[in-house]
């Protein structure tokens, strides 16, 4: 069965991909409005937080660092541009886009 990714940000959709198809190339094959910058995982351009069917890839120190400045302590926080497609992956695009404040006690 075809590795399935469902993009939870509105109007995204739900495509197909090959097994370990790079996320950058299901996204331009798909015009998925993902955007993307540097491609190895430096600028964190491509952040995406993974909702489920998160992937067993592993995550570089590059990776790492950049995913500790952006998007600490955040689960399923991945750069998509080190992702590949595998198995049901269900996807929100985040990008470069500011977080609100933690509210305050
Ligand atoms: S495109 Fe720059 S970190 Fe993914």
């Amino acid at each position: 069965m075809s590795p399935t990714i469902h993009f939870t940000n509105p109007g995204f959709g739900t495509v197909e991909a090959d097994e370990e198809e790079p996320l950058i190339a299901v996204c331009e094959r798909t015009s998925t409005p993902i955007e993307f910058g540097c491609m190895n995982g430096e600028c964190g351009t491509c952040l995406v937080i993974l909702e489920g069917g998160a992937p067993e890839q592993p995550i570089s120190p590059q990776e790492q660092a950049v995913l500790n400045v952006l998007a600490a302590g955040e689960p399923g926080a991945r750069l998509g541009c080190q992702l590949f497609a595998e198995g049901e992956m269900k996807v929100e695009y985040r990008g470069l886009t500011p977080r609100p404040p933690p509210p305050e006690d």
